[in-house]
């Protein structure tokens, strides 16, 4: 048994810490060119509960970039959080201080993420590698500003020993100061896997999973990695588990994942149907376009809501037609929206 506790900051929580606890008994993963503002919008008004995270921005991009496009997000996302990706303890602080002021919720450090791209600057996955260093990051972030930090992590990269590394790692990074990680269950193969078969190929470990939140009973540990369906994610919560991070389901098929959480996972009201999520959508997409935006930046996200209904098909087929013609508006939503009444009439 590892002896998890040991060594571990003496952390309070505040009232902001324990809502965030119960928003992430259910999130939205971060997802490059996925979860970006407008995504994360139209998966609030399916869930108003869920955590929904950003894509990743690295550090460097949030200190030297056009910081109102990378950081800024609708008031109405609450709550949200800003995964960030970076392994300087200088910079990652200084980019938290930044977004911070933009009033995000948490900060998430990506410790997963297994991309050349990422692995060419040393972060995402590569630092499994180099906990010491991981903490320090997340030591500078905690420093720098009172958002919460929190972390998303592998099981362990390429030859690692998952047993060994994942609670060594908990330990270390949850000593400087870090009560929140989200698992993603599988390992990361840094050499000759595609970003895409890193997401497949190794395979998931849930029970470790599960043994590390016996191991750390005080952190709040979310599992993610191949969960599908709202009644799985209800599962893990019920075995235990702090939190379910779900990732391509939630894109691919929003209302299904997401539909009920509000009522099932957060024990609320049942949340809006189909047709009013779309009604709920209309004046942000008419202030998107009044404001020069074209309607396929945000319907692009809203291709799967009618994913295995009737009509479906045409819904996607005349959104993914139309949506991107210049000045296309609203009416294509009613034209996408016409086979799916008549399959419903
Ligand atoms: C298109 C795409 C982009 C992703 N981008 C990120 C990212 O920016 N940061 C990150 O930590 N993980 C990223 N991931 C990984 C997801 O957050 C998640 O860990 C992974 O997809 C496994 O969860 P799932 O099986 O529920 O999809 C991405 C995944 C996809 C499909």
């Amino acid at each position: 048994m590892f002896n998890g506790c040991d060594g571990m900051a003496e952390v309070t929580t505040t009232a902001g810490q324990t809502a965030l606890r119960h928003a992430a008994r259910l999130s939205v993963a971060p997802m490059m060119d996925w979860t970006d503002r407008h995504c994360r919008v139209f998966h609030r008004q399916i869930s108003q509960k869920a955590l929904l995270y950003t894509e990743m921005v690295t550090a460097p991009a949030v200190i030297h970039g056009d910081r109102d496009r990378l950081l800024g997000f609708d008031a109405g996302e609450h709550p949200v959080a800003l995964q960030l990706g970076g392994s300087d303890p200088a910079d990652l602080a200084r980019a938290t201080r930044i977004a911070a002021e933009y009033g995000y919720d948490e900060i998430n450090l990506n410790v997963g993420c297994p991309s050349d791209r990422v692995q060419s600057g040393c972060f995402g996955a590569v630092l499994m590698e180099r906990p010491a260093l991981v903490a320090d990051c997340v030591a500078a972030m905690i420093a720098g500003s009172p958002v919460e930090v929190t972390v998303k992590c592998r099981i362990g990269v390429d030859d690692q020993v998952p047993e060994e590394v994942l609670p060594a790692f908990l330990q270390t990074v949850s000593a400087a100061g870090v009560r929140r990680f989200a698992i993603h269950a599988r390992k990361a193969w840094l050499q000759g896997l595609s970003p895409k078969e890193n997401r497949d190929v190794p395979p998931l470990d849930y029970p470790l999973v599960h043994r590390m939140k016996a191991a750390f009973p005080d952190l709040h540990i979310s599992v993610n990695g191949g969960i599908a369906r709202l009644d799985q994610a209800v599962a893990f919560l019920e075995s235990g588990l702090d939190g379910v991070m779900i990732g391509r389901a939630a894109y691919h098929e929003p209302y299904e994942v997401l539909g009920r959480a509000d009522a099932v996972i957060f024990g609320g009201p049942e949340g809006p149907d189909r047709f009013e999520v779309i009604d709920r959508m209309r004046p942000y997409i008419a202030a998107h376009l009044a404001a020069g935006g074209r309607l396929h930046q945000i319907t692009r996200h809203m291709l799967g809501l009618f994913h295995g209904q009737p009509g479906a098909r045409g819904w996607r087929r005349i959104l993914s037609e139309r949506a991107n013609a210049p000045g296309a508006g609203l009416e294509v939503i009613d034209a996408a929206l016409a086979p799916v009444r008549a399959e419903a009439a």
